[in-house]
Order: structure tokens, then C-alpha cells, then sequence
């Protein structure tokens, strides 16, 4: 008995000694506590005169392990919590990982600024539906099937009736429809035409203006154009009207800008006019007012129609439209305030 004792005893603490973590140990005590039942079943077998001296022996080894454990577990704990610190320890001079924060994308920040230009000077902002009935973005416009003035627009249709707008003037029978003079409104919104090169994209953004009112005139388009002008490039940029046409307006000009690049001298960005074509505009058509329930003889308005990537491309000089949409944002970080 005393030998087997001895064994286990010495086996016990032999691997007691080269155990190095808290679940070893407890391993190692269930094996113990199951070799020492093997022992004390033993018990059995003596005389009974012998059983009380064995019996203290057995509880004293007993004891003796168990304290053995306890002090074990103690330095087993302390070498796995250094074990921890060193796999987990941060090293405070290393650079700290950066996320880098989102900025707005060179249309938005565009389009807030025109947005923010005109409600200066009064506008509101009324966002018409992106897929358009055909009476809304060509009849009502005073462009009926087979005008030739359709074909100045590749449009996408849905149906025979419905299509993807292909302009924001959309927007402007939608309003007239439900305000009654004095109308003051902006539109911005995506378009769509079947159209793809260096400077056209099949979608693309607008931004709309309606002004209707007892009066107006095209003095009043040309003013506000001229304060749009300086407020979005410099102030020293000029405005010049050429006479155009677009079915929804009459009379019907092209904007021009003074080319913001030379200052009007002439260079490569203008072609060498000096002048740079930035939108369409006009006095809105007395049929347009018409189809609308506004009397033309009471109330006159004018329209203007231009492309926000277009602003953006001269604004930030910008030679392919497509970078506004590839959205890489080795591009997109220069646009960052
Ligand atoms: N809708 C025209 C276009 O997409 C632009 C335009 C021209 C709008 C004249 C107008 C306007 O409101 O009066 O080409």
C-alpha cells in the first residue's frame, strides 16, 4: 500500500512540475483523485486494526497533493497571464491604423453649390420622377411625336408612353401644373440618353431653372445668368447670349461663359474664342404656359437648362466625364474639403 502511495505521489508531482497550464493541472488532479479511489478501495482488504492508521496516512497524503496543487495552480496562473501580456502586448510608438473619412463626390458638391447659389436668389427646389410619361418630357414641352426637335435626344423608352427622362425641363410642366404663378423653382435630377464618349455619359445629372411671373423678360434670365457666373467661377466672368432653339422656349438662346482658363483671350480649353457654351435657356413658349393652364398674355417666364458634370468639368478641369463615374478615389480624394 505504502508503495503504491509513494508512486503515485511521485508521479503526481513529477508531472505536476512540468505542467504549465491551468487546464493540465486540472487534468492532472482529475487523474490523481481517480488513481487515489483506486487506492483507498484497497481499504478493503486490511485487517481492521490497520484500516484507522491507513486511513491517515491516505487523508494526510491526500492533503499533502491537494496543497501541492493549490500552490501549483498559483504559478501556473501567473505564467499564463505573462504568456497573454506578451502575445497581446501593443506597442504605443506603432502609427495607429487611419479610416479614412468619406467626402462628398465633385456632382454633389456641384450641385449643392448651384443649389446654393440660386436659393440666394429665391429659388426652391422641386425634384421631378427620373422614369417621365412622354406627354411630360417632350408633348407637354411643345415637342409632339415626329418634331424633329426629338431627335436632338436619344431617348431610352420603357413603353410607348413612358421613358427614362431625358431632361429636367420634365420638371417644369409638373410644376406649373400644380402652382400658379409666382413659380420660382430648380431642378436637379439624372437623366438619361443613349450617348457615350469623352463627354457624354448615358446618365448624367441637371440641374433646371423656372421663373414665371407677371413681367419677366430676358434681361431678367440674362442678370440672374450673370450673378450664377460669378458666384460659380470668378467674378470677373461674362455672360453672352446666342440666339439657339429648343421647342419649349421662344425666343431661345445658348449661354456662353467667358473661358475661365484665359479669361477670354483665347486658349486651348475654349478653342480659341474665348467663350465656353455652358447651357441652353430662353423665354418659356406661350404653348408651354398654355398646355399648363397659364395664360401667356398674362404671365411670362423664362427657362434654363444646364449639365452639372459639365459645371464640374470646367469648374475642376475635368477632360473625360467618365472619371466622374468611375468612382476611384485616387480621383475622388482631390475633391476632398
Ligand atoms: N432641356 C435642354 C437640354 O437638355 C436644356 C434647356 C434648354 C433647358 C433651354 C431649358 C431651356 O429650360 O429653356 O438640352
Amino acid at each position: 500500500m505504502k508503495e503504491k502511495i509513494e508512486a503515485l505521489r511521485l508521479e503526481t508531482e513529477t508531472a505536476m512540475a512540468q505542467t504549465e497550464t491551468g487546464r493540465g493541472l486540472y487534468e492532472l488532479k482529475v487523474k490523481f483523485q481517480t488513481a487515489l479511489k483506486g487506492i483507498m478501495s484497497g481499504m478493503k482488504d486490511l485487517v481492521k486494526e490497520d484500516r484507522p492508521a491507513f486511513g491517515k496516512i491516505v487523508n494526510e497524503f491526500k492533503q499533502s497533493i491537494e496543497e501541492k496543487f493549490e500552490a501549483r495552480a498559483l504559478v501556473v496562473r501567473e505564467m499564463e497571464m505573462q504568456k497573454k501580456y506578451a502575445s497581446e502586448r501593443v506597442d504605443i510608438t506603432m502609427p495607429g491604423k487611419s479610416y479614412k473619412a468619406g467626402a462628398l463626390h465633385p456632382i454633389t458638391l456641384v450641385k449643392n453649390e448651384l443649389i446654393d447659389i440660386f436659393s440666394g436668389m429665391g429659388f426652391k427646389v422641386f425634384e421631378g420622377p427620373e422614369i417621365e410619361t412622354d406627354y411630360y418630357n417632350f408633348t407637354a414641352l411643345n415637342t409632339p411625336k415626329d418634331h424633329p426637335a426629338r431627335d436632338m435626344q436619344d431617348t431610352f423608352y420603357l413603353a410607348e408612353n413612358l421613358l427614362l427622362r431625358t431632361q429636367t425641363s420634365a420638371g417644369q410642366i409638373r410644376v406649373m401644373e400644380k402652382d400658379t404663378p409666382p413659380i420660382k423653382i430648380l431642378s436637379p435630377g439624372r437623366v438619361f440618353r443613349s450617348d457615350d464618349d469623352a463627354t457624354h455619359s448615358p446618365m448624367f445629372h441637371q440641374m433646371e431653372g423656372l421663373v414665371v411671373d407677371k413681367g419677366i423678360t430676358l434681361c431678367d434670365l440674362q442678370g440672374m445668368l450673370a450673378e450664377f457666373a460669378r458666384k460659380m467661377f470668378t467674378s470677373s466672368t461674362k455672360v453672352r447670349l446666342r440666339p439657339s432653339y429648343f421647342p419649349f422656349t421662344e425666343p431661345s438662346v445658348e449661354v456662353d461663359l467667358s473661358c475661365s482658363e484665359c479669361g477670354g483671350k483665347g486658349c486651348r480649353l475654349c478653342k480659341g474664342t474665348g467663350w465656353i457654351e455652358v447651357l441652353g435657356a430662353g423665354m418659356v413658349n406661350r404653348h408651354v404656359l398654355e398646355n399648363c393652364g397659364v395664360d401667356p398674355d398674362v404671365y411670362t417666364g423664362f427657362a434654363f437648362g444646364m449639365g452639372i458634370e459639365r459645371i464640374a468639368m470646367l469648374k475642376y478641369g475635368i477632360n473625360n466625364i467618365k472619371t466622374l463615374f468611375e468612382n476611384d478615389t485616387r480621383f475622388l480624394e482631390q475633391f476632398e474639403d
